[in-house]
């Protein structure tokens, strides 16, 4: 059993801690935030992740997780502080550090026994370094025996515990081997391959990943467009590509693009690293304008199907960036309702997980309880997110009370036939004559 504290109590951070407790750690959680760790010690989850709330609970009840405020109390004897805060965009798209710093800089303050401090937040290359460095200068001088190691990690919200559980690799950088061997002690019960680098290298390969599957999927989406235009299925072509060994089937599904709270911050990140060191990133720049033209292009397809969005009323299924999460940020729907709004549409909307959320920035937008609710009275439906309860839905009853039958199936989730018997106009994302040509 080691003593660790985990800060930050998001994603990333509760399921740390949450998983390392459940390997039979003596674990505590912090965050800043109070009402978070009030939810938490009464039971109730700041965020959904399908198996968090048994798995928090359990280890409450075995008394091997606690959370707290008070940065004393959570890292007294403390074998190793994770530091798994936010690291969101900043004004030029560079990774903002001020909530790593202000963790370090706590865990200067606060401990005077030798601890090993692990990045678990994605951080620009060299920051490793730099966390290093803040911590010796809050010191003042009085000796601290503590090592850095960089421990980026890949779980995907929607299955952050399983994936947290079983990963493909856990990786773990430092200039210091025996602190990166004594952290891979922490993962041997999953059984993994550990790899372990130097810092930056670490670093990279966080956002070396993200960006290869921010690219993937941007990469499929223009051939999802010329598709449309060849009149080819981008499902199947995707499928075919699959097949082979060196391509693979994962993060080829044509849609509406990437959101969420890491690949958009992610990419841009990289891209202001790569400037900031006089390389260029054209290959970068080109996925996060595919992404933004797939957005647009959405909008577009409505616009024609309806001739025009003023004064229209078009439902939207679907605000959270992908199924199984609450999480709103960076996702396709509101850049979507954005535009849409932009251009005189009402919006009225439906998700089985983020309606909290939605709640606080969504203004504007109709908040319903159900599909059927979003689709009364609406000209056009537009299916933003790939929930499996929307996957068998009553298409008479929605063709009875849409005012218009356009469906805009921004994930491929239907078959376009079996639609069309029902009596839409639908649309889908790559799907040959099913695009945007049906309208010139
Ligand atoms: N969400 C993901 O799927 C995912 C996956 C891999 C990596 N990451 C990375 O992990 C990091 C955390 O992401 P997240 O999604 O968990 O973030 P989040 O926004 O869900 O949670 C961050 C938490 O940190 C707390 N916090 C901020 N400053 C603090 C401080 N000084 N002391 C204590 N707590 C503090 C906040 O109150 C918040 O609860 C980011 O760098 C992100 O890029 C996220």
């Amino acid at each position: 059993m080691k003593k660790i504290c985990v800060v930050g109590t998001g994603y990333v951070g509760l399921v740390t801690g949450t998983c390392f407790a459940d390997m039979g750690n003596h674990v505590t959680c912090l965050d800043v935030d109070p009402v978070r760790i009030d939810h938490l010690n009464q039971g109730k989850m700041p965020i959904y992740e399908p198996g968090l709330e048994q798995t928090v609970n359990q280890n409450v009840r075995a008394g091997r997780l606690f959370f707290t405020t008070d940065y004393a109390a959570a890292l007294a004897e403390a074998e190793f502080a994770f530091i798994a805060v936010g690291t969101p965009s900043g004004n030029d798209g560079e990774a903002d550090l001020q909530y790593v710093r202000a963790a370090a800089e706590a865990i200067a303050d606060i401990v005077d026994h030798p601890i090993i401090v692990i990045n678990k937040s994605t951080v620009p290359v060299g920051t490793g370094d730099w966390v290093a460095d803040v911590i010796q200068r809050r010191r003042n001088g009085k000796p601290l025996e503590f090592s850095v190691v960089s421990n980026p990690e890949f779980l995907r919200e929607g299955s952050a515990v399983s994936d947290f559980m079983s990963p493909d690799r856990v990786v773990l950088g430092s200039l210091e081997r025996e602190a990166a061997e004594k952290v891979a002690e922490l993962y041997r019960p999953l059984r993994c391959t550990v790899m372990i680098t130097d810092l930056r290298t670490a670093e990279m390969i966080k956002y070396a990943s993200n960006a290869f599957l921010a690219t993937r999927i941007s990469f499929i989406n223009e051939i999802a467009n010329m598709c449309e235009e060849l009149g080819a299925d981008v499902r199947e072509v995707a499928l075919g590509m699959g097949y082979d060994k060196r391509i693979g089937h994962a993060f080829l599904d044509a849609g509406l693009g990437w959101g969420g709270s890491c690949f958009p911050k992610d990419v841009k990140a990289l891209e202001h690293m790569a400037v900031l060191h006089g390389t260029q990133p054209q290959l970068l720049q080109a996925v996060m304008e595919i992404n933004r033209n797939q957005r647009r292009r959405a909008v577009m397809k409505l616009r024609k199907a309806l001739g025009n969005l003023n004064e229209t009323t078009i439902g939207v299924l679907g605000l959270s960036f992908k199924p199984n999460t609450d999480d709103i940020r960076e996702a396709a729907a509101i850049e979507i309702i954005h535009l849409l709004q932009n251009e005189g549409a009402h919006v009225r909307a439906y998700d089985p997980q983020a309606m909290e959320n939605a709640s606080k920035v969504m203004h504007q937008t109709v908040l319903c309880e159900n599909p059927y609710e979003v689709a009364e009275g609406a000209d056009a439906l537009i299916l933003v997110t790939e929930w499996n309860e929307f996957k068998q839905l009553d298409f008479t009853h929605l063709k009875e009370i849409m005012k218009r039958p356009v469906i805009l199936d921004g994930r491929n989730l239907w078959d376009p036939e079996t639609i069309r018997g029902f009596g839409f106009t639908y649309m889908g994302i790559g799907r040959g004559n099913g695009g945007l040509k049906d309208f010139e």
